[in-house]
């Protein structure tokens, strides 16, 4: 504990470092990135955490014992858990399933509660996740309902933390500040700041491809909103806290441009970002090389990219995704989700062992695997395979992998048709694909789920 009683790891909110980005070309303009990342939660939402648990603890909304209850994307989560198990308090949290996979284990991890609930679905409906988090904190005694979308105190953190380290960092020189809306939290506290320290102070919305925010600050019209795969800004209603009237400027951006813009960030300046650094980054570069003075430029890493290595990453889940280019054949090989000729193929020798080849799938997190002996397909060998050999004996794990396979499997041209394709899956087998020029790749029936997927619009 720090001599204020409060768990020291919660004084390392906040003060966060700012770096300029100097290998990009920013037009005229200075970019600077305020690494938010660098919050012992992971993100900007450390900051909030800290600022709505102890509002509710000074009003007596949250008592000791008690539980704090909030809809989150993940982020907030974290903060709020990180907080509260350091303060001793419950924590309950209902999250969208389109968040990533660290964010749910990190938040378990840290002792929170967490429901899962559907992202398609909008507000009014029972499972969209804010109305459901309401519903929780009203069935708990002694819950505290953080609700981040209309808390003061959340707004209030960043008038008088980050508004203040951004204008002292700077030199109390600064031009423009790029920033996404979540809750709308960060920027509603950022221009009450900034009113008085700089009144000429420039926002400039990043927004997602399918938010309607960005259409709002222009026509001050709310549409239709659509979806997006970035994670923690955009929104599909104006939140009631957001305080949009310093934006200049709105820039919509795809999550293929987000997306590749964070991982460029990531391998030109070493700064590893989330999805929605990407979209920041994105409209910080847009809007410093459309500048024609020079400009002091703001940004932000929301959150550190450590939680989107298996989304953002990984270029499995890229191509999957549809969100890295890759060829297209117009044939069964579009179909492929891992292609020979692409070189992310996961295989085994025969000569490996059944228990190598175990491992393998598990790390791949596939059911089958192709069978490759000097660079030729030589079998398959899938999970009914390896049960068959080691289910009465499991010493068997350590027999070849030559053993165990299906050998000269039935193949399909990549020129066949899909219903072709279709019979194979429907035999419950994996389909090979392969011509002279050799093997290409397996179909499964998930890849070609994904595929068809991937054509909808
Ligand atoms: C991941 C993430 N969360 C939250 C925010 C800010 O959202 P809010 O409007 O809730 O303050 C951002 C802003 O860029 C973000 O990238």
């Amino acid at each position: 504990m720090s001599t204020s009683n409060r768990p020291a790891v919660l004084d390392l909110i906040g003060q966060t470092p700012l770096v300029e980005v100097t290998r990009f070309d920013t037009g005229p303009c200075r970019l600077f990135l305020k690494l938010e990342s660098q919050n012992p939660g992971g993100s900007i939402k450390d900051r909030i955490g800290l600022a709505m648990i102890e509002a509710a603890e000074k009003d007596g909304r949250l008592k000791p014992g008690g539980t704090v209850v909030e809809a989150t994307a993940g982020n907030t989560g974290l903060g709020l858990a990180l907080v509260s198990r350091a303060k001793g308090y419950r924590v309950v949290l209902v999250v969208p399933d389109k968040m990533s996979q660290e964010k749910v284990l990190h938040l378990k991890a840290m002792g929170a509660i967490v429901h899962l609930t559907r992202s398609d679905v909008g507000k009014g409906h029972p499972e969209y996740y804010q109305d459901m988090a309401a519903r929780l904190a009203g069935d708990i005694d002694g819950a505290f309902f953080a609700d981040q979308f209309n808390n003061p105190a959340n707004p209030w953190a960043h008038e008088t933390s980050t508004g203040p380290e951004i204008w002292a960092q700077m030199s109390h020189d600064v031009d423009a500040i790029v920033v996404g809306v979540g809750s709308a939290g960060t920027i509603s506290g950022l221009t009450r700041f900034f009113r008085t320290a700089q009144p000429d102070l420039r926002f400039v919305l990043a927004d997602p491809v399918g938010s309607v925010l960005a259409e709002y600050t222009r026509t001050g019209q709310v549409g239709v909103a659509g979806s997006w795969a970035v994670e923690g800004i955009g929104e599909d209603f104006v939140p009631a806290i957001a305080d949009l009237s310093a934006v200049v400027e709105a820039y919509s951006i795809g999550d293929e441009e987000s997306f590749a813009s964070a991982r460029e960030l990531l391998r030109r300046e070493g700064i590893l970002g989330g999805s929605s650094t990407g979209t920041l980054f994105s409209a910080a570069l847009r809007w410093c090389r459309a500048q024609t003075e020079p400009k002091r430029v703001v940004s932000f890493v929301c959150d550190t990219g450590t939680r989107y290595l298996s989304k953002v990453y990984d270029d499995q889940w890229m191509l999957d995704q549809g969100l890295l280019k890759r060829t297209v054949f117009g044939d069964l090989r579009d179909v492929i989700a891992r292609r020979a000729a692409d070189g992310n193929l996961v295989t085994v020798a025969p000569t490996d062992t059944l228990l190598a080849a175990f491992q393998r799938m598990k790390l791949a997190d596939v059911s089958q695997l192709p069978v490759i002996e000097d660079g030729r397909l030589v079998g398959v060998i899938d999970e009914s395979d390896l049960l068959l050999r080691v289910g009465a004996d499991a010493g068997r794990f350590h027999d070849l992998v030559t053993a165990g396979m299906t050998a000269s499997p039935e193949t399909l041209l990549p020129s066949a048709s899909i219903g072709r394709l279709e019979e194979v899956l429907d035999r419950g087998l994996v389909a090979i694909i392969a011509d002279d020029a050799g093997f290409h790749g397996l179909i499964t029936r998930s890849d070609l789920l994904n595929h068809l997927r991937r054509t909808l619009t």
